[in-house]
């Protein structure tokens, strides 16, 4: 299935020289949406996961469909102040900005296996971070699984030693 092609991108988007992927074109289609989350499972086969973990915004809409057609939990990894209990935090920089990401210290437990989705890998800040919480509480990441990658930005660098899949490439 072509979708890549479902895919907007929008010229100088949030500023000027950042070639944005909008994904909510992709995200209206019924079949390209199965698609993706059955293309993401069928890598997850033998991976053992027992939670999948989506960075805050777009990292929710994939990682909640994977963690329910795998069977599993779901961690939201928030940005700072959203969460009511006590948190972990770590920071990032990301293509456009810096921020920072929160986990509840009690949402993983000791040994647990985790797949982290995303709707992108850009710098690699955010799936880097995300994977920093993850090992704080000594979880194990099985998986680094994105829909889009851009391979200028080269994040997969920042990720070397994980299992890092993604659906479609732009360079
Ligand atoms: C975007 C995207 C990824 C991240 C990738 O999220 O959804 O999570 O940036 O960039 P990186 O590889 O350079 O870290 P953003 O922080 O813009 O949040 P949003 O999903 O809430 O818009």
């Amino acid at each position: 299935m072509d979708i890549k092609g479902l895919i907007r991108i929008i010229p100088d988007f949030p500023e000027k020289g950042i070639s944005f992927k909008d994904i909510t074109t992709l995200l209206k289609d019924g079949k390209a949406v199965k698609y993706v989350i059955d293309e993401f499972c069928e890598k997850a086969k033998g991976l053992d996961v027992d939670i999948v973990i989506g960075p805050e915004a777009r990292g929710f809409i994939f990682g909640t469909a994977v963690a329910y057609s795998l069977g599993c939990g779901f961690v939201p990894a928030r940005k700072p102040g959203k969460l009511p209990f006590d948190t972990i935090n770590a920071e990032y920089v990301l293509e456009y900005g810096k921020n920072s990401l929160e986990i509840h210290s009690d949402s993983i437990s000791s040994g647990q296996n985790i797949l982290i989705v995303d709707d992108l890998l850009a710098t690699g800040g955010t799936l880097k971070t995300t994977a920093k919480l993850v090992e704080k509480l000594k979880g194990n990441v099985v998986g680094i699984f994105t829909l889009i990658e851009l391979d200028d930005l080269k994040g997969r660098d920042q990720l070397q030693g994980y299992n890092v899949e993604s659906l479609i490439k732009y360079p």
